[in-house]
């Protein structure tokens, strides 16, 4: 393997793999680990009278990218660049390349055309494609899957139905880096496939439902997606654990989750007596100490915040604000769907108690339902206390 690449390899007699290899990165988007590195891909595939090229690879790669591009084809002869997605890891090399691309007309979806201009800084009248629309290239079609939400609003497909293969994005990607390309030669990357999946894909479980009625209609074979393996073996049993992961929970009884943490044991005993209420009023409950979690025990909160009706959280106050236990579990939940569950805050305190102001000031933010100021209280709660925050537990879970 090269330093940051290889040759562009061949994925079919008409089409080809041509990315930059990323191995030794280990942080993706602030919030991703990536202990296996990962993959830029974009393709290139011609057709007997038009050439398209499908998204680029991030910036720090650029010159390696049009090095092998240039191995591929004349530059003059590149008619098309589809942005499948403008996130920056598929479209930074995209000012460079475009510009030295004299012929190639841009294709985006119509929610992407605004990103478009502001990554190249100009206007420059793209083709908008729409669901179903087709370009043909001569003997190959380009066909539009327009998926939204996966994970941006301008994500699109581009599928080509004469080789039943889907240039998929984002979508059935893997943060997992290997050079022999084709999942059926790549070791076992079953684990990067689902942290995808779950980081990335699961706040959107609705718009994979949809996405994955729109690709049912369509005979796929294999899948090219913009990061890791292509999936050539057996593509179809990607599609299905989307499915599976993508469905619905049972709903059961309502939930709330009670995550807190405490500095003198007061935050906690509120807790208690706040779960109390809640589970007084037929609602399940879920207590979770948030003080001190390992990555794995953080990840198994975050499930349960998933599944969650309601969030309550109990936080001291220090130095002005929630410890930083309290942040960690509510970044870490950015990658389940927050809004609309219900939020409450509550904490004990001892000089000023800013904590669970804050928290439900950030609840908000997130378009959480927070019907109540937050609870608070100067050091040792009373009975009293006790009495009223219960009563919230109650009258809060009565309202999931
Ligand atoms: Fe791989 Fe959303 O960029």
């Amino acid at each position: 393997m090269g330093k940051n690449g290889i040759e562009p390899v061949q994925v079919t007699e008409s089409s080809w793999w041509l990315a930059a290899l990323d191995p030794n990165l280990r942080i993706f988007d602030v919030i991703m680990r990536t202990e296996s590195g990962t993959t830029y891909n974009s393709y290139l595939i011609r057709g007997s009278k038009k050439t398209a090229i499908i998204d680029t690879v991030k910036e720090p790669f650029k010159d390696l990218f049009w090095k092998n591009l240039c191995s591929l084809v004349d530059p003059e002869e590149v008619d098309y660049v589809v942005v499948n997605h403008n996130e920056s890891d598929h479209s930074g090399a995209l000012p460079l390349v475009f510009d030295k691309l004299p012929n190639a007309k841009l294709i985006v979806s119509a929610a992407g055309k605004s990103f478009l201009t502001n990554i190249l800084n100009r206007e420059t009248d793209p083709i908008i494609a729409t669901d179903g629309m087709e370009i043909d290239l001569g003997g190959k079609t380009l066909k539009f899957v327009i998926t939204p939400f996966l994970h941006w609003p301008d994500t699109m497909c581009t599928y080509v139905p004469e080789k039943r293969l889907l240039y998929s994005c984002d979508i059935f990607a893997s943060h997992y880096c290997d050079d022999r390309i084709f999942n059926d030669l790549t070791n076992d990357f079953a684990r990067p496939f689902h942290y995808y999946f779950n980081v990335i894909m699961r706040p959107y479980k609705e718009y994979v439902l949809r996405a994955l009625k729109k690709l049912d209609k369509f005979d796929i074979e294999m899948i090219c997606p913009s990061h890791g393996p292509i999936l050539r073996e057996d593509a179809l049993s990607y599609i299905e654990r989307y499915r599976q992961w993508s469905q619905p929970e049972e709903k059961k009884k309502k939930l709330m989750l009670v995550a807190y943490t405490t500095a003198y044991g007061n935050t906690a005993k509120l807790a208690k007596a706040f779960g109390r209420g809640v589970q007084e009023a037929g609602v399940r409950v879920a207590m979770m100490d948030i003080g001190n979690l390992s990555e794995m025990e953080l990840s198994s909160v975050v499930d349960v915040a998933e599944s969650a009706d309601g969030i309550a959280i109990g936080t001291p106050t220090i130095n002005g604000d929630a410890p930083e236990p309290v942040w960690k579990f509510l970044a870490s939940t950015a990658t389940i769907k927050r809004k609309g569950k219900l939020g409450f805050a509550f904490g004990s305190y001892g000089w000023s108690g800013e904590g669970p102001i804050s928290i439900i000031r950030h609840m908000k933010s997130l378009r959480m339902r927070t019907p109540y100021e937050p609870f608070r209280i100067k050091f040792r709660p009373t009975e009293d206390d006790f009495a009223q925050i219960k009563e919230l537990g109650r009258t809060l879970a009565a309202g999931l």
